[in-house]
Formats: structure tokens, C-alpha cells, sequence
């Protein structure tokens, strides 16, 4: 093997566990951290913080409406109601903001989504709001191990 040779195999090598090492963090690690109450805690900026917690208080909303309308055996309301935090609505993420979430975050949100839109699916082919309070109740669970597993902390300003 010529010199040049080794260097380009040495470079594509140094490459490939850039890439690997920024894939890892990037996509499946995320930005995180340890916390006082031992759940994962997610490094964000305020405005990062913000646009996941205005996320969580819209599915909030829609789980009171939901309710409400099943209550009132409302199909079209609870399809309108769920299609609202649907995977429509999932897309609204920037890149930046995807890179600092951890994968099994990640994957729980877009569950989360996807079984909103199922359970607006339910309801608009069954008409069945028994069947759509069940979807919810499910659907309820990952709220539940999304919580139990991780916190938002803000960074850290630079500090000199
Ligand atoms: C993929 C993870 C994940 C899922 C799924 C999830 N949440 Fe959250 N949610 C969080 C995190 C992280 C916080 C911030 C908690 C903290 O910092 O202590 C939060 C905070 C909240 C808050 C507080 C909002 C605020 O303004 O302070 C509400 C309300 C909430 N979630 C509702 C829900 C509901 C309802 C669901 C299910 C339909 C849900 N979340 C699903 C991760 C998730």
C-alpha cells in the first residue's frame, strides 16, 4: 500500500466515526443530562422549551375534549378534536430542536401522534366513543412513560 494510499483509507476511516459518533448523538442520544429526580433531563433553550411544553398542553386540550365529546357521543367533534394533535401537526419541529431529543423520546412523541390519529380514525369509521375512551385510555400510557422517563432543563448560559 502507497503512503497516500493509508492516508486516504486513515481519513475515510476518521470519517466514518465522525459521522458515526455525531449520528450517535445526534439522533438517539440527544442533549442530556442527569436530573436531581432521577429522570433523564432534556437541555433546551427557553424557546425550545416552550414550543415542546405549548406541544404537551395542546394534547392536554385535546384529552378534555375528547372526554366531552365522547360524553356527548359526538363522533365528527372527537375526530376534530384528535386530528388536531395528529401527525399533521407532528411535522412542526425544526431540525435543531430533533437533534436535542433522545430517540426513544422521539419515537413516544410520534407514537403519540399516530395514536391520536387512530383513535380519530375509531371514531369517525365506528362511531363508537366506548371504543374511543379505550383508545384513550392507551393512548393515556404514553403520556405516562414520556413523563416517568424524562424533564426539560434549560441551558446553561456560557459562562466565562
Ligand atoms: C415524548 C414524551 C412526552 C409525551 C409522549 C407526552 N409528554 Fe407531556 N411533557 C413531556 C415533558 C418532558 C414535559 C416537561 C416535564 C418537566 O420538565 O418536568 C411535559 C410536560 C407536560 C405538561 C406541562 C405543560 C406546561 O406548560 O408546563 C402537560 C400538560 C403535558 N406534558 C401533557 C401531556 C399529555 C396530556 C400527553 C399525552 C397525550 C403528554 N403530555 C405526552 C414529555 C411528553
Amino acid at each position: 500500500m502507497t503512503g497516500s494510499c493509508r492516508l486516504g483509507w486513515g481519513l475515510a476511516i476518521l470519517f466514518l466515526i465522525a459521522t458515526l459518533t455525531l449520528s450517535y448523538t445526534f439522533l438517539i442520544q440527544g442533549k442530556t443530562g442527569p436530573s436531581s429526580d432521577g429522570r433523564t433531563a432534556i437541555i433546551l433553550t427557553p424557546g425550545e422549551r416552550d414550543l415542546v411544553l405549548t406541544e404537551m398542553r395542546a394534547f392536554l386540550t385535546a384529552v378534555q375534549a375528547i372526554i366531552d365529546k365522547a360524553n356527548q357521543k359526538d363522533a365528527p367533534g372527537i375526530v376534530k378534536a384528535a386530528r388536531a394533535v395528529g401527525m399533521q401537526t407532528a411535522g412542526a419541529v425544526p431540525v435543531s430542536l430533533m437533534g436535542k431529543l433522545p430517540l426513544a423520546f422521539k419515537e413516544l412523541g410520534m407514537g403519540t401522534h399516530h395514536r391520536f390519529d387512530q383513535l380519530a380514525l375509531d371514531a369517525e369509521q365506528m362511531e363508537d366513543t366506548q371504543q374511543v375512551l379505550m383508545d384513550l385510555s392507551v393512548l393515556l400510557n404514553n403520556c405516562i412513560a414520556c413523563h416517568a422517563a424524562y424533564r426539560i432543563e434549560a441551558e446553561q448560559p456560557c459562562t466565562p
